[in-house]
């Protein structure tokens, strides 16, 4: 019989077959990524590819729609019922009578690239740890008894190659039944490749799962499509464990001094989780059923007491982990009610002060794959501070307080409509120019009369800082000059010093600047000090991650001497990263694999022990550009090797 050449691309993999071959045979003996759940019997869908039509100089091939076998009647079905694009064909009914050059267009391949919009982010390959697989069972046969099981198996084995899988107990409940409902067909999802943990009859080919960040704030939950990658919704909630304390450590101390509390603040957060699983569920119109896995990240005791561990080790020196290993467990185990096979992985923690977001983060920004040596911090109570390269990777936590987020700040308010984010102050005359949340124009441009200003958020007070500074408002030890008094009445005493009157009922006080100096203070010496411990001065990309990150200015965070110093456009937000790495570890299976190996070799560096931490910290109270090391400790990378 005679063959032909047949070439797919994007992968250019390229053989001969022999005429009447189908496309999905042909990529699969190739390699090709083309996908598939069904196993061919043009019921899903997955395996659509677009012949090519011309001639094909590069590949040395002329292709022809016409090169494939015509319609076939399951395609023309297939057609009716869902539709197909102009020019595709399914891959697993077209069959080979020419020369072909055959795209695999992204949706059609298994492990698909997400594509993240930020230059600096990495695309996320699909590649889900659960999987659906169709399969049609023989019916029972007195002549060859076997069991309702064994015949799945069988026909598992049979078509999709796998072989020795577990099989969860709730499967086994609902098997008889739901071979009989899908008349010997069923589509089972697969974990891992090992387990079997969950079936429907017939056809189904919706799968989807959460990815989780529990902030001691915030909860937030994305809900993906794990055959799409697409975030199908996304919804938050505030941590009601702020009722047992606002911050952690009373958290902790709460737990020390109730015996058994430790349970009731895990309820809590986990009654948390499951309520925003079920609004992410309405959202996307998807049934608690539909959802197979869950991915979690938090800090320390977040990742704790979601787990079920106790915290109490966390709350003092030297700050014990109960497990820096992730965690792998039945959803419904963290009281999830989703799918009664799903599974939840939790990312690892890396010290006691450095959670499962850090490892996030990591995932996010993937810093172990570059040369550059990139500084990622994520502020917030505490800053969580990366610092490294595919060479080596530190990582700190420092205690920033709450200045940053906006608390403790006179006029401070969380990142919310009404807040000041932007500042302008004119050198000349000390007048300022504000912008809110939720408003587009500045205060002196048409639009914004009518402008509620509630107050100033973490961006906001960095930038009047900086500008404060830049202006001669602010001396470098932090001083509001009083002396200005003369010359513009927004300076106004405030007992023995003075304050900036940015907006009414917005004063900038003199304590708001010390707080802010502690809380930078803070950041610029943990990053200084994994410096140290890298041996080396400059650090080439800061990346500036969550909430506070995204809104802050480079510029004033290099103005302020927030950060080692770095070009400000080396300087830019990285986003929720720590919920973009349960995301990535939701979606590729691999990533965790990755994110396992990577933490295990992350140096961990306390900064409650270091002596230089202090050093660091004292010199980095002043407001303005940090400066270099001293000449004399002046030391590079490169030098270092
Ligand atoms: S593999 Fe399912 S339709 Fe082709």
């Amino acid at each position: 019989m005679a063959d032909h050449l047949v070439v797919f691309t994007p992968s250019g993999r390229r053989g001969r077959f022999e005429e009447g071959t189908n496309l999905l045979d042909a990529a699969r003996s190739l390699g090709v990524d083309l996908d598939s759940v069904c196993g061919g019997r043009g019921i899903c869908g997955r395996c659509q590819v677009v012949p090519g039509d011309g001639e094909f100089a590069k590949l040395g091939i002329v292709s022809r729609p016409d090169h494939l076998s015509p319609w076939s009647a399951s395609e023309a079905l297939y057609r009716k019922r869902k539709g197909i694009a102009e020019g595709r064909r399914l891959g697993c009914h077209a069959t080979v009578c020419g020369d072909l050059v055959i795209d695999v267009p992204p949706e059609s391949q298994v492990h698909r690239q997400v594509i993240r919009k930020e230059a600096e982010a990495r695309d996320i390959a699909i590649d889900p740890a659960v999987r659906l697989y169709y399969v049609e069972v023989d019916e029972p046969d007195l002549a060859r008894p076997r069991s309702d099981l064994r015949r799945l198996l069988d026909a598992l084995e049979r078509e999709w190659g796998l072989a020795a899988l577990a099989v969860d107990t709730h499967v086994l409940h609902e098997l008889q039944r739901t071979l009989r409902a899908g008349q010997w067909t069923a589509t089972v999802a697969v974990h891992d490749g090992a387990a079997l943990t969950a079936i429907w009859p017939g056809f189904v080919d919706a799968a989807c799962g959460i990815a989780f960040d529990v902030g001691s704030t915030t909860v937030a939950g994305h809900l993906c499509d794990l055959h799409t990658g697409e975030v199908l919704a996304s919804a938050g909630a505030m941590n009601p464990q702020i009722r047992f304390g606002e911050d952690l450590m009373s958290r902790v101390s709460y737990v020390m001094m109730h015996p058994g509390a430790s349970g009731e603040l895990t309820g809590a957060v986990r009654e948390c989780l499951d309520t925003l699983a079920g609004e992410l569920c309405a959202g996307a119109g998807i049934e608690r059923e539909t959802v197979l896995e869950v991915t979690l990240v938090g800090n320390p005791i977040m990742h704790h007491l979601f787990l079920g561990l106790d915290p109490t080790e966390l709350g003092g020196a030297p700050f014990a982990l109960a497990t820096d290993e992730s965690v792998r467990l039945p959803a419904s185990a963290l009281s999830l009610r989703l799918n009664a096979g799903a599974r939840a992985y939790a990312l690892p923690c890396i010290a006691g002060h450095v959670g499962a977001d850090t490892a996030g983060m990591i995932l996010a920004e993937a810093p172990h794959e570059g040369d550059e040596v990139v500084l990622l911090c994520d502020v917030g109570t505490n800053a969580e501070i990366v610092l490294g390269n595919r060479e080596r990777l530190l990582a700190a936590s420092s205690p920033t307080g709450p200045a940053l987020e906006g608390a403790q700040i006179s006029a401070g308010q969380r990142a919310a409509p009404g807040a000041i984010e932007r500042v302008r102050i004119d050198p000349a005359t000390l007048e300022p120019r504000v912008r809110v949340i939720g408003q587009a124009a500045w205060s002196d441009e048409p639009g914004f009369a009518s402008t509620q200003v509630t107050g100033i958020c973490g961006s906001g007070i960095i930038e009047v800082i900086a500008e404060m500074r830049a202006a001669g408002i602010l001396r470098g030890d932090g001083t509001i000059d009083g002396g200005l008094q003369a010359r513009t009445g927004r300076i106004q005493p405030e007992g023995r010093t003075f304050g900036y009157r940015l907006w009414d009922g917005v004063t900038i006080t003199q304590n708001d600047v010390r707080q802010v100096q502690l809380a930078k203070a803070a950041l610029q010496a943990g990053a200084r000090l994994l410096m140290d411990h890298y041996g080396i001065d400059t650090v080439d990309r800061v990346r500036l991650a969550g909430a506070f990150g995204t809104h802050i200015d480079p510029a004033a965070a290099v103005a302020i001497g927030l950060i080692p110093p770095v070009a400000v456009d080396r300087v830019s937000a990285a986003g929720n990263a720590a919920g973009t790495g349960a995301r990535i570890a939701l979606l590729n299976r691999a990533a965790r694999a990755e994110i396992e190996a990577v933490v295990r070799r992350v140096e961990k560096i306390e900064t409650a022990v270091e002596p230089r931490f202090q050093e660091h910290f004292v010199a980095a109270m002043g407001i303005g550009e940090s400066e270099p090391a001293t000449a004399g400790t002046r030391r590079t990378r490169r030098r270092e090797r």
